[in-house]
């Protein structure tokens, strides 16, 4: 192979990233290693849904669908209904290969090189990467903890975060990693602050499906915000459809105008997968039920047995299907702790520092296996840090 610096050629954004995500970057896996990094469902897709996608293509849906399938369109505003919001399927639905197209997307739409997006801390980990891609610069509002010990956003951190150069707050409820489903008033005060200090909110809404404390309250239907909010949605987590990469944005008609200028291809979703996806919708809810109330379980089986390592305090998730331990009192940052607990208790969890420095002190769990293999897993943990204590 001839060696050759490619860098001269390269956009200085993307020299500025460095590596890659730490899950295509991780040391190898000890055979008996339980992975409870990414989060990726462990269900399979109901078989009517797999087969929709071959039914379409023999159907002859193999032909290019500019602007998405209008029936999928349909089937997509009919289901965010359900929150009361109505949304015009024409003008208002944006279909994407999957939550994270959604997000560079929304970004593509808005960020100038400079300009500032404001994520919370701890927050997701896809949002900072697409940001430095076009040249934005992340800011982000400390959460602090309540009662329950769950992160959640702090106004007044919001509030002096927002410049002349913020475009967009971004929020992510229920919350991965920390488990919080915004409230009623938490989501009244955040549009309020956007409609006053002149912001967008982009509002990452892919596991509302999975709440077990509270309601989903959809911000774009708040007093002025249709035309200030992007809602990004995604078929991997509510149909376990991590890789078929489905997804879509719902926004403002003129705002939609504008994100539909992104010149990233005619739409980023197969047509024969929006044809199943329609499918999903209109038939996949016991699948969904299914999953949740296995998610549930594995909650209500992990989070007790956790809290009884000496050490360790972990809240009890409002939403999604993390668990997000305290781990501080070790005294270990949380990346050598990963690869010590990989290493030394054959668990592979997620470091809390890769969410933001209020990360740090946290691990993160993925409920993405069947209740006694995370009860193996969390006796694993407890051993572990057993350890370390003496
Ligand atoms: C909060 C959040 N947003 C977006 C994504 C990306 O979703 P997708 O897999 O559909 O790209 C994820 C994936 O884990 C996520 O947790």
């Amino acid at each position: 192979m001839i060696h050759m610096d490619v860098d001269k050629f390269v956009k200085k954004e993307i020299l500025a990233m460095g590596g890659g995500s730490l899950t295509r970057s991780m040391p190898p896996m000890p055979p008996n290693a339980i992975n409870l990094l990414a989060g990726d469902p462990d269900f399979n897709q109901p078989e009517f849904i797999s087969k929709a996608v071959y039914d379409a293509m023999r159907e002859g849906y193999t032909h290019y669908a500019f602007g998405g399938d209008p029936a999928f369109k349909t089937a997509i505003a009919d289901y965010y209904g359900k929150y009361g919001v109505e949304v015009d399927p024409a003008k208002q639905v944006l279909i994407t290969s999957g939550g994270s197209q959604a997000i560079f997307r929304a970004f593509g739409t808005i960020l100038n090189p400079g300009d500032e997006v404001l994520l919370m801390d701890p927050c997701y980990t896809g949002y900072s990467q697409p940001a430095a891609y076009f040249g934005a610069k992340i800011i982000r509002a400390a959460q602090s903890k309540d009662e329950k010990r769950l992160f959640r956003p702090d106004f007044e951190n919001i509030e002096a975060a927002i410049t002349e150069k913020t475009k967009a707050v971004l929020i992510c409820s229920p919350d991965n990693p920390t488990g919080a489903v915004w409230t009623e008033a938490e989501i009244g005060r955040l549009a309020e602050i956007a409609v006053e200090k002149d912001v967008l909110v982009i509002s990452d809404e892919i596991y509302t499906e999975f709440i077990w404390d509270g309601k989903h309250v959809p911000i774009i239907d708040k007093p002025g915000m249709e035309e200030r909010t992007m809602v990004l949605m995604s078929f991997s987590k509510t149909f376990a459809w991590t890789g078929c990469r489905a997804g879509y944005i719902i926004a403002g008609p003129q705002l939609m105008e504008k994100i539909n200028q992104v010149p990233i291809g005619i739409t980023g979703m197969p047509l024969p997968f929006q044809k199943a996806a329609t499918k999903a919708l209109a038939e996949g809810w016991d699948f969904v039920d299914s999953m949740r109330e296995a998610y549930k379980r594995r909650i209500d089986a992990v989070v007790p047995r956790l809290n009884e390592i000496d050490g360790v305090s972990c809240p009890m998730p409002e939403g999604a299907f993390y668990v997000f331990p305290d781990v501080s009192s070790f005294g270990v940052p949380s990346m050598p702790l990963l690869l010590g607990l990989l290493k030394g208790g054959e668990v592979l969890v997620a470091p809390g520092s890769l969410y933001g420095p209020k990360g740090e002190g946290h691990v993160r769990l993925a409920l993405v296996k069947p209740v006694d293999v995370l009860e193996e897993a969390v006796d694993r943990l407890g051993k572990y840090f057993s350890g370390l204590k003496g």
